[in-house]
């Protein structure tokens, strides 16, 4: 059998574009399906029959028996919300031991990981990123400063030394910080609490078949075995790619791939882009085509844009173009995959930002966040579909406004839309689209 590569699908927006729902579809043509990045500050959504869940570290391709999971290298894991996760799936039949290999390499989140997270916040007032208090920026701090705890910790007979250790770095750092250590709470309980769940879920961790996932990934290549990788957040969102500092600690973009799973750039096949056929955003940071009026309303309220991991509501606005273009570039995205313009439906006109203008001049490459903050936004005005999209299986069964709504977009883009999405659920899909 020849070697195979890996395919990857990314959110080329600001997140929650639909990866969930897209990876779930697109895994019983793949044997491994691998998350590469973030932790849980992502929410990936997943929709068949009566059955909506959401999954937080663990791939989306769990729900199907005959497929391996990986938790790859670059991920992030907090033992209580792992646990929390698998319970879930127990109470659905699922047994995630059976499904799921995990790497010795990824680093571990600590309940005070968290409460630096939110000491960060705090400190920055009105400043502040708004992230998702789940620890993520403190952990990947510690993986980078080299003090980091890993998966493969967990089995070292100093485990337990090794985690009061780094608590109690961290419990200095917060004092340093003013935080009131005594009265932290993490998701509504005394945090020693959250320790105790999180120390049962490193218990829980244990029973996983830990490896070094790189050789595994590596060798099922080899054997011709098909891999799907997972991105989580969104290009927009990338460390070095996003609206710095507005971003996450993570790359989130193609080239995360290599580093969060151990595959070489010579195995990457496929990039498969998502997009909403509008902009969503959570947390702060520039967002040029951002709507404060009632469309946006309309938008966040039939589009139930509500954060999958937080609750929050999600900031909406138009499609942006240019955000699109320089996304597809930085990643070599291969395929594009459209999702939710059925939110759309009723709309008399759709919007899309074409070009943006600083001070009456044209800009050529997407600006920078400093610059994005003061643009100027041209837009393209396109009649609307008026009629509901969702009940289409077949690219035959769309309108005609909305055919020459996603030709236009293919205009702008370079590329064809491979993959239409059309509602929540698996099978509001329209595979080969174009
Ligand atoms: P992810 O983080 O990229 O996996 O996306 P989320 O799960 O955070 O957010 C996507 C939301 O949109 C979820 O509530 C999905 O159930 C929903 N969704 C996905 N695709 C579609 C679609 O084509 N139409 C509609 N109306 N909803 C969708
Ligand atoms: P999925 O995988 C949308 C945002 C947060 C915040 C910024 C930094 O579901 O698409 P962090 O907690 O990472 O330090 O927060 O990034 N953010 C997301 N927004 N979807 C996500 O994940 C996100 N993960 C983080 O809102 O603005
Ligand atoms: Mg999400």
């Amino acid at each position: 059998m020849s070697k195979t590569k890996i395919d990857v699908i990314l959110g080329i927006q600001w997140g929650d574009e639909g990866k969930g729902k897209i990876v779930d579809v697109l895994a019983p043509r793949y044997d491994i399906i691998a998350r590469f990045q973030g932790g849980p500050n992502a929410g990936h959504t997943l929709k068949f029959g009566d059955v909506t869940h959401v999954l937080h570290t663990i791939p989306s391709g769990i729900f199907h028996a005959d497929k391996v999971n990986v938790i790859g290298n670059g991920v992030l894991i907090d033992a209580c919300i792992f646990c929390r996760e698998t319970d879930a799936l127990r109470r659905m039949g699922v047994e995630p031991r059976e499904r799921m290999k995990i790497s010795d390499k990824a680093h571990l989140i600590l309940p005070t990981h968290r409460m630096l997270d939110a000491a960060l916040e705090q400190r920055k007032g009105a400043k502040k990123i708004g992230s998702t208090v789940k620890g993520i920026g403190p952990a990947y701090t510690d993986k980078t400063a080299r003090c980091g705890l890993r998966v493969g910790d967990i089995f070292s007979a100093f485990f337990a030394q090794k985690y009061e250790a780094l608590k109690n770095e961290h419990l200095l750092q917060l004092e340093q910080y003013g935080f009131d250590v005594e009265e932290a709470r993490i998701e509504d309980m005394p945090w020693r609490e959250y320790e105790a769940r999180w120390l049962a879920g490193v218990e829980e961790l244990r029973g996983f078949e830990v490896i070094s996932t790189e050789f595994y990934l590596n060798r099922a290549m080899e054997q011709g075995k098909k891999i799907l990788a997972e991105g989580a957040q969104g290009s927009m969102l990338d460390i070095d790619f996003g609206s710095y500092p507005f971003v996450t600690s993570s790359s989130t973009t193609a080239s995360g791939v290599c580093v969060g799973l151990g595959v070489p750039p010579s195995a990457i096949g496929k990039v498969y882009g998502i997009f909403k056929a509008y902009c969503t955003r959570v947390g702060s940071g520039p967002f040029p085509t951002e709507l404060h009026d009632g469309t946006g309303e309309l938008l966040r309220q039939k589009g139930h844009e509500f954060g999958a991991t937080t609750g929050r509501a999600r900031r909406t606005g138009w499609l942006d173009l240019p955000a699109l273009r320089y996304t597809i570039m930085v990643n070599g995205i291969t395929d594009l995959i459209m999702m939710k313009a059925d939110v759309m439906d009723e709309f008399p006109v759709v919007k899309a930002a074409v070009a943006y203008t600083l001070d009456g001049k044209m800009l050529e490459a997407y600006p920078d966040t400093d610059t994005s903050e003061k643009v100027e936004v041209v837009y393209k005005e396109l009649p609307g579909w008026r009629s509901p999209l969702s009940p289409a299986r077949h690219q035959d069964q769309l309108p005609q406004a909305f055919k020459d709504y996603i030709s236009f977009i293919g205009k702008q883009t370079g590329l064809e839309i491979s993959i239409i999405s059309v509602g929540p659920d698996r099978d509001e899909t329209i595979m080969n689209a174009q």
